[in-house]
């Protein structure tokens, strides 16, 4: 059976307003400005401004001044989304489904119906999320961001095998502008992390021809701001959010529009060679494994060894008490107390 969710589409009308309005937040803005600017009679702005206040934006509006925004949602919004996206320099489109089975086999069935890449498919709520090797992703929270950005590279296939590593220094770096005194790192592969406890993960599922990447769903569930007592079962002590680490919230639409111009640029860095830096040294000071004693299961063997970086293929390299060194190029590893 074909799945079928809701997706709220966005509102040009609402755009333009949102546009006018939050380049003067705080400021009173005309009616007349507004209804010249979109075209409009003014009554038909005033209902426009109507439906903002239910959608939760606060507006003050005094007579003779016009109209004021004092604050907006921090929950997902598709018109917010769009245009924080634009203020990152960031064109693509944002797809919003209040709930979805995956983001990422939303992206899959959007490129089987013929939609081009790149775009990005957020959600609040997910019912089958999923994380690596077949594990579930806790995605109840709406409180949370659930996200995949699709990409149509027609690179070649060797090229993937760093994707996800330079969207993880990407998005780890400008996360980390929004929790100025914590210290946000990778744990080798996928996972973001904040001390000892995972706040991001990150999950790359591509199609490959011979010779080419057909597509790239890139998908991150990052928890933004859940309050990590309220989770559910193990992740309760090993997971946290940016709103635990900073103790404020953050709008979640400011943030995905983040995350998507850190995975563009991620994309410009892996595929479009758009940077002269070199993999290995932009880990260095994120890798959160950095001289931790780490186990890895290789072709079915435990080997326990320290740390102490990866290579320039993306593998992490372990060091065993004897001196060899290990590579490991795939798989999880765990941190040994
Ligand atoms: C992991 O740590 O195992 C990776 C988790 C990836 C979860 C995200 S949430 C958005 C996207 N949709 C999914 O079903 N999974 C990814």
């Amino acid at each position: 059976m074909k799945a079928h969710y809701r997706q709220i589409q966005p509102n040009p009308d609402a755009l333009s307003l949102l546009r006018t309005l939050l380049a003067s937040r705080g400021e009173f803005v005309s009616g007349s400005l507004l209804a010249s600017q979109l075209r409009m009679s003014r009554p038909a702005i005033h209902a426009k401004l109507g439906k903002l206040r239910e959608q939760g934006f606060t507006l003050e509006a005094v007579r003779n001044k016009g109209y004021c925004l004092i604050k907006e949602p921090e929950v997902l919004h598709p018109d917010l989304l769009n245009y924080y996206a634009e203020t990152v320099g960031n064109d693509f489109e944002f797809l919003y489904f209040p709930v979805i089975d995956s983001t990422n086999s939303e992206a899959d069935r959007q490129l089987a119906g013929g939609r081009k890449a790149p775009f990005v498919v957020v959600s609040s709520c997910q019912t089958q999320g999923r994380g690596r090797m077949g594990r579930v992703w806790y995605s109840a929270s709406a409180e949370n961001l659930y996200l995949t950005i699709a990409f149509q590279p027609n690179s070649p296939p060797q090229q993937l095998q760093h994707f996800t590593l330079w969207a993880g220094i990407h998005i780890c770096r400008s996360l980390q502008g929004l929790v100025p005194n914590a210290s946000l790192k990778i744990k080798w592969p996928n996972d973001l992390h904040c001390g000892d406890r995972k706040f991001a993960g990150m999950l790359t599922e591509a199609k490959l021809d011979a010779d080419s990447i057909r597509s790239i769903l890139f998908g991150i569930g990052l928890n933004v701001n859940s309050n990590p007592s309220k989770y559910p079962g193990e992740i309760r002590t090993s997971a946290t959010s940016l709103y635990a680490i900073r103790g404020q919230e953050f709008s979640l639409n400011q943030v995905a529009a983040r995350v998507a111009s850190a995975t563009n640029a991620a994309y410009q860095t892996c595929f479009l060679q758009k940077t002269s830096e070199d993999i290995t040294t932009a880990w260095t000071p994120l890798n959160a494994l950095s001289g931790k004693t780490v186990t890895a299961v290789l072709n079915g063997n435990e080997f326990t060894g320290v740390a102490c970086g990866i290579d320039p293929s993306g593998a992490l390299l372990l060091t065993s008490e004897e001196g060899a060194v290990q590579r490991v190029r795939a798989g999880d590893v765990t941190l040994k107390k």
